[in-house]
Formats: C-alpha cells, sequence, structure tokens
C-alpha cells in the first residue's frame, strides 16, 4: 500500500491516489458522512459560471466534481496528475487531462473560471498552483478553493480532531482500496493553513478580492477570488 507523508512529493501523492482510485467515490462519502455531494454543490454555486464559461476543474480526481460543475451548462475539463484517478472516472462524460497543478498543460487565460476541490492541500508547493491557476484564468475570472479547514466551534474541533485521528483511519480500513492514504489525509488537513492563513496565500499567489465562508462548521471554507483586472 502507498501514502504521502507531508514532504508531498509529486511521485508520492500521484502513486498514491492511484491505489486509492477504485473505491474513491464511496469512500469518499462514508468519510464524509454523505457531506461530499453538499460541498460539491455550494462550490460550484460559490463559482457562479454558466453555459458561456470554459472551466478547468484542477486536481478532479474521478470527475465527480467535473460532473457537478458542468450541471450549469459551462464547459469543463478534468484536470489531475493521476491517471488511476481520471481512468476510475472514465464512464463520466466530461472532458479529461493529465497534467501537474505547478505546470498546468494551458496556454494564459484561457479560463473563465477555475477552481480545485480537495486537492490544493496535496501540492507540493500550493502557493505556486495558486499561481499557475491564476495564470491560466483570464483577467476578471474567477477562483474557488474548496478545501478542508479549521472549525470554528472549539468543542466541534476537539471532537472532529478525535474523528480525524482515530476514528477516520478505521473507517477507511473497512472501506477504502488503499487506508495507508488516509493516515496522510487526517495529517495532511491537520498540518494544513487556517481560514484566514490561506486567503493571505491565495492573495499573495496574484489573487484581489479574497473572502471565504464555511461549510459545515468549517470542516470545509470555500475560497473566492478574482483574477486582477491588467
Ligand atoms: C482528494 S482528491 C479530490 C478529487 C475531486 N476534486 C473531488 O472533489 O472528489 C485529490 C486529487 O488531487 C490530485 N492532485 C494532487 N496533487 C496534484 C498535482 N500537483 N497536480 C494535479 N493533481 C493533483 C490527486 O491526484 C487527486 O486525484
Amino acid at each position: 500500500m502507498s501514502r504521502a507523508t507531508l514532504e508531498k512529493d509529486p511521485r508520492d501523492v500521484a502513486s498514491m491516489f492511484d491505489a486509492v482510485a477504485r473505491r474513491y467515490d464511496l469512500t469518499n462519502t462514508v468519510m464524509s458522512l454523505g457531506q461530499d455531494r453538499f460541498w460539491r454543490r455550494a462550490t460550484r454555486a460559490a463559482l457562479r459560471i454558466g453555459p458561456q464559461d470554459k472551466v478547468l476543474d484542477l486536481a478532479a480526481g474521478t470527475a465527480v466534481s467535473t460532473v457537478e460543475l458542468a450541471t450549469s451548462g459551462a464547459w469543463c475539463v478534468a484536470a489531475d496528475f493521476s491517471v488511476g484517478m481520471l481512468a476510475a472516472g472514465a464512464s463520466r462524460d466530461v472532458p479529461k487531462v493529465a497534467g501537474d497543478a505547478t505546470r498546468l498543460p494551458f496556454g494564459d487565460g484561457v479560463f473563465d473560471a477555475v477552481t480545485i476541490s480537495f486537492g490544493l492541500r496535496n501540492v507540493v508547493d500550493h502557493v505556486a498552483g495558486l499561481r499557475e491557476m491564476a495564470r491560466v484564468t483570464r483577467p476578471g475570472g474567477r477562483l474557488v478553493v474548496c478545501e478542508f479547514s479549521t472549525p470554528t466551534n472549539r468543542l466541534f474541533a476537539t471532537v472532529y480532531k478525535e474523528y480525524l485521528m482515530q476514528a477516520l483511519p478505521r473507517i477507511a480500513r473497512a472501506v477504502s482500496s488503499n487506508p495507508d492514504a488516509y493516515v496522510y489525509l487526517a495529517e495532511s488537513i491537520r498540518a494544513w493553513p487556517d481560514q484566514t492563513q490561506l486567503a493571505h496565500q491565495i492573495a499573495d499567489a496574484g489573487w484581489s478580492s479574497v473572502r471565504w465562508r464555511n461549510l459545515s462548521g468549517g470542516i470545509v471554507a470555500l475560497h473566492a477570488a478574482t483574477k486582477p483586472q491588467r
């Protein structure tokens, strides 16, 4: 079985997701107690996309997030560097591209909107990833980052930390095709910047009007931003 460490070597991360791919969608729904669908819908709404838009869903994995975005009528492409994850979503009828978040295979300013769900935390240099997302977005275009974050209620945060470190790896042993990956998941969530810190990093990467909204009490945060006009 394979898992990445907090150094997030891209080869380890990609092969960890290859090994998770077969049962990723099911595990995701079980682990999130069914909240994953709500988080995907909220991401689409925050991106404010419509039939006129070209949208990049970065770190799209099995393209489950891309299919939700495409319900808006926008043209949406899924990009990911785990070929195993893309292959697991082969039956999903959206375009798919293999590519690394820090060196995207797209020209400057080609997208109206770019989004990344539960992917940014895994990118070895996530600020470089945010800069690369700005490069491929047109001036005035939009960004939404959907990522695990810090629960706002202190008591709830304590219960959640216990869930992450104790229950989640056990559930993964019953459901996942690569349970070790869920130890990495718990560790990487704990080490991830909170809402305010991530907002500063998004601004440092060249985005403007950065704001966020908490979902599920701050278990997840949606950060939105705009690519500045030239
Ligand atoms: C937890 S999955 C999220 C999949 C999907 N967005 C969702 O919401 O279910 C994280 C994905 O990020 C991808 N990923 C991590 N680092 C990446 C990178 N540097 N470039 C491209 N994809 C990356 C992984 O391969 C994996 O498929």
